[in-house]
């Protein structure tokens, strides 16, 4: 497995290619969920690169980016394992030469400003940028992205859409423990009795998905997730149902929905959805 360091690197690299490139970007510390990731790029394509970079624009000021997990020697190995033929893992100062306040940033409308973004300002404007950064760095015929960060995974599709990028984007199903919880770096803050309290927004999304096929009103639904993320003791951001390709609110006719969770336990904000498609 070749390791690129920096931009130059990653140019010569590609530039050798001949045959399709996947590209699978993470922040590293990587879980079966990334892996999976992997497994959908050889799929796609005969070369597989993953990039591996804490991104600090889409971190908010009060936020884990000090504390975010850091394990490259590890997550190389696993790459390495899946047989991931280059990892680019650059540098901040290779990333922003200009600083993050000088940055020229990505934008995607109306989708940033809801749920997530609405209580991560700036949040998918990071995304967006880095994402949009790595695509002109590494230009993959193919990129991946996990349902579990739905939004995220809507928003680039949108930005790609946009900016007539010339990268087809795929979303890989959300990878779960056997008690139904998704794997994430951040579960990883959570102690024993956490994790067991974590699995209950998996139940949750199901006996929602259930109220939705009986017919209930999203608006219903919603409240119903509330009291049931509340009884099991967490602090609720968001239970939304929303409709799956631009998550507005969705009219009487939609029949393809996704409910969104987003709970605390503690400081440690966890993120959920589910895909429910209405006959
Ligand atoms: P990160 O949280 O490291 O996630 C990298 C990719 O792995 C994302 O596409 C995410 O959706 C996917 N992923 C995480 N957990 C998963 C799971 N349990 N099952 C399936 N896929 C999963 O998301 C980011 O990094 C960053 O925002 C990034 C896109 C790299 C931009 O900085």
């Amino acid at each position: 497995m070749q390791q690129l360091t920096n931009l130059i690197e990653m140019r010569a690299w590609r530039h050798a290619q001949r045959q399709r490139v996947a590209l699978v970007p993470t922040m590293g510390n990587l879980h079966d969920g990334h892996l999976r990731l992997v497994e959908t790029a050889k799929q796609h394509a005969e070369v597989v690169v993953v990039s591996i970079f804490v991104n600090p624009l889409q971190f908010g000021a009060n936020e884990d980016l000090d504390a975010y997990p850091r394990t490259l020697a590890a997550d190389c190995e696993k790459l390495k394992a899946a047989g991931v033929d280059a990892v680019f893992t650059p540098t901040v100062a290779d990333m922003y030469p200009r600083g993050l306040m000088q940055q020229t940033t990505v934008n995607v409308p109306e989708i940033s400003d809801i749920l997530c973004g609405a209580s991560r300002p700036g949040h998918f404007r990071g995304v967006a940028t880095i994402v949009c950064k790595l695509f002109n760095m590494v230009q993959p015929d193919v990129a991946v992205f996990g349902r579990k960060d739905y939004q995220q995974l809507q928003v680039i599709r949108l930005m790609v859409e946009d900016l007539s990028l010339a990268v087809e984007i795929i979303g890989a199903e959300t990878v779960r423990d056997a008690s139904g919880l998704a794997l994430s770096s951040r579960n990883g803050y959570l102690h024993n009795n956490q994790q067991r309290q974590a699995r209950q927004i998996y139940q949750t999304l199901r006996q929602l998905a259930d109220a939705l096929h009986q017919g209930k009103s999203h608006q219903i639904v919603e409240q119903q997730g509330q009291q049931l993320l509340q009884s099991a003791g967490f602090r609720t951001d968001y239970v939304a149902v929303r409709r799956a390709s631009d998550l507005q609110t969705p009219q009487a006719a939609d029949r393809e929905l996704v409910i969104l969770i987003a709970a605390y336990i503690g400081s440690t904000r966890l993120i959920d959805n589910y895909r429910v498609d209405l006959a």
